[in-house]
């Protein structure tokens, strides 16, 4: 994904699209640029790497443009073509008069490339993106508007993408376009801003309108039209902005990460309040609208990726031990070219923090083109995956700006503990005092979480000895499994370690063989029947020289002298355990991220949602 914002209107230009982008920085960080444009001049600036680049480019270099009228930016997530500053958007026409900043993939761009190239249009980057400039400018020259000619080439292009284009003859106006990724309109007095998410207009419009795929707007600093791709004029909802300016601060604390990692057990009070008031007491649905069929449900696949996919993990878990039905969990980019035998009579459920990752839409739409039921479980209600589903599940969690998930995920297995409970009680699957007695670890799991953070000196002292190391292993089993593979995530997508996570069982059949003094293991144990099997596993480790950590629910301490650091949790029972045992292997990853100096809210080379296939 990428970041693109727009903005026409009386404040300085080059101003607001460099405070836009910076809010949209967990986007993607490749490189990044701004055009400025004032009717009659046209001013380009890119550079390559972080957005402060940028920003001393713009400030170094005197503008041209004395008042620009209008202007866009680009912060990138390549795609085609190096992260390098030749790449980086904004991308012109040949005369140097169209200038356009692109979200997304022209799947067709080689064909289109080769078209252009034979009728003398010249190239001057690798990306797929300039495709779309050369194939609009060639409408425009035909003598049609800017509006249509933007309709004209966009209806040849496939693939995703949001535009936002200018001419340097047009400088009244911003033509924004919308297919397969997210474009919103801010609205305000005498100024119009366009951004790829909220966090970029947040307490500068409280009015949005989102565009739809095949829309195209025409923005003006007072007037916005927007129409479908045949020119046709639409009616557009403008919707209130719910979101305040305090969401994208950090706080005071030193990354968006840490700071969403504290607010998670406010999150599970809020969330718990709504559905689960008293152990005693059915689950409550809240605001949540489900409108499903549970008589049709014959079997349910639940499809995501990354984090999510580490949430669907657990909910395969537990639901089949509550719900007594098959549970089947796949990666999102794996499902859709799969021969699967999603029917009528499934049920889909797409886990998906933000909603945009492109996998995880496509994984849905298609079992939506089966019949199936699907059900949207994420964090943002406004964004595409949205349009597939039947029931959505929203996590309330708050917008979740580091890329490392961390709050999302919490609030992911929550959501699905809390369903599970509901259906469990519809279908009469658990006993009312096996509900009660799950209802009341779940109301008090905010205040143990609490507990957990409040040791975070202790995790950050174990994270300080595992600095040394170039690789890590995670082991767990049940429910935990899933701990153990998105500890390792959370590691290796932030401090670039090595980092694997395995079935503890798994770890004699191959694995075993990479242990050895310089092979640190991270065991996550919880009370149970596998507690005893990993204790097992936990000697092999050790008859192996790796240096040993547990993270762990269990309370008795006769199997402490097995372990060379022990992070315990409050007891909790195994179900529902990884929500908990979670917390410290988020920390450690977050401390030894931090204290090897990297870029820990935007780890290179990702981005916060993956809006390309
Ligand atoms: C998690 O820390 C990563 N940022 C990544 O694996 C993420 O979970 C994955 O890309 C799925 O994102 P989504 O939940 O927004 O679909
Ligand atoms: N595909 C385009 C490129 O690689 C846009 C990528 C993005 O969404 O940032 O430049």
């Amino acid at each position: 994904m990428c970041g693109i914002v727009g903005y026409i209107g009386n404040n300085a230009v080059a101003d607001v699209l460099l405070d836009g982008l910076k809010s949209l920085e967990y986007r993607g960080y490749d490189s990044a640029g701004i055009a400025l444009n004032d009717n009659g001049g046209l001013d380009v600036f890119k550079a390559g790497g972080k957005l402060n680049n940028l920003f001393e480019v713009v400030s170094s270099n005197a503008l041209k443009i004395k008042k620009p009228t209008s202007g866009i930016g680009h912060i990138r997530w390549a795609t085609h073509g190096k992260a390098t500053i030749q790449n980086a958007h904004p991308h012109l026409s040949n005369d140097g008069k169209l200038v356009l900043v692109h979200n997304g993939i022209i799947e067709n761009y080689k064909e289109l490339k080769a078209e252009l190239e034979q009728e003398g249009f010249v190239f001057n980057s690798q990306t797929d993106t300039e495709v779309a400039v050369h194939v609009i400018d060639r409408e425009y020259r035909k003598g049609c508007s800017l509006e249509q000619a933007v309709r004209q080439g966009v209806s040849l292009l496939s693939g995703a993408f949001a535009f936002c284009i200018m001419h340097k003859d047009e400088a009244d106006c911003i033509i924004a376009v919308r297919k397969n990724a997210p474009l919103i309109i801010g609205l305000s007095d005498d100024e119009n801003y366009i951004a790829s998410d909220i966090p970029a207009v947040i307490g500068k419009v409280k009015k949005i309108i989102y565009l739809n795929d095949g829309e195209v707007a025409v923005v003006r600093k007072n007037n916005v039209e927007v129409t479908d791709l045949s020119g046709n004029l639409l009616n557009k909802k403008v919707e209130e902005i719910g979101f305040n300016p305090e969401v994208i601060s950090k706080h005071g604390y030193k990354h968006f990460m840490l700071k969403e990692i504290n607010e998670q057990p406010d999150i599970l009070r809020k969330v718990l309040a709504q559905h689960i008031k008293a152990s005693d007491l059915p689950v409550n649905l809240g605001q949540v609208k489900l409108k499903l069929d549970w008589q049709r449900i014959e079997n349910i696949s639940i499809i995501a990726c990354g984090t999510s996919l580490h949430a669907a993990m657990v909910t395969k878990y537990v639901w089949e031990n509550w719900l007594g039905l098959p549970v089947q969990i796949e990666a999102a980019s794996e499902y859709i070219y799969r021969k699967n035998t999603t029917g009528k009579n499934s049920l889909v459920i797409g886990i998906s923090q933000s909603g945009e990752t492109a996998d995880t839409i496509t994984a849905v739409k298609q079992a939506k083109e089966k019949s199936a039921q699907v059900l949207i479980v994420t964090n943002r209600e406004d964004s595409s995956i949205v349009r597939y589903a039947d029931s959505v599940l929203p996590l309330e969690a708050g917008i979740e700006i580091s890329v490392a998930a961390t709050k999302s995920y919490s609030a992911q297995l929550l959501a699905m503990y809390w369903l599970g409970l509901y259906v469990a009680e519809q279908k009469k699957t658990l006993q009312p005092a096996e509900l009660g007695k799950i209802k009341q670890e779940m109301l008090e799991l905010p205040a143990k979480m609490e507990e957990v953070l409040s040791n975070a000196e202790n995790i950050k002292s174990v994270a300080d000895k595992l600095q040394a190391y170039k690789s890590v292993i995670y082991i767990a089993r049940g429910s935990n499994q899933a701990s153990a593979l998105e500890g390792a995530l959370k590691l290796k997508e932030i401090s670039y370690i090595n980092a694997n996570g395995y079935a503890a069982g798994e770890l004699k059949h191959g694995p075993i063989a990479l242990l050895d003094e310089n092979m640190p293991v991270i065991a996550v144990l919880a009370q149970g029947e596998t507690y005893a099997k990993m204790l097992s596993n936990c000697e092999e480790v050790k008859a192996r020289n790796a240096k040993l950590i547990a993270v762990t629910s269990v309370k008795d301490k006769h199997a402490d002298n097995l372990f060379d650091d022990i992070l315990r949790v409050p007891e909790i029972r195994e179900d529902l355990s990884p929500l908990l045992l979670n917390i410290p292997l988020q920390l450690l990853a977050y401390y030894l991220a931090d204290g090897l100096g990297r870029e820990v809210d935007q780890p290179r080379n990702l981005a916060k949602s993956v809006t390309v296939e």
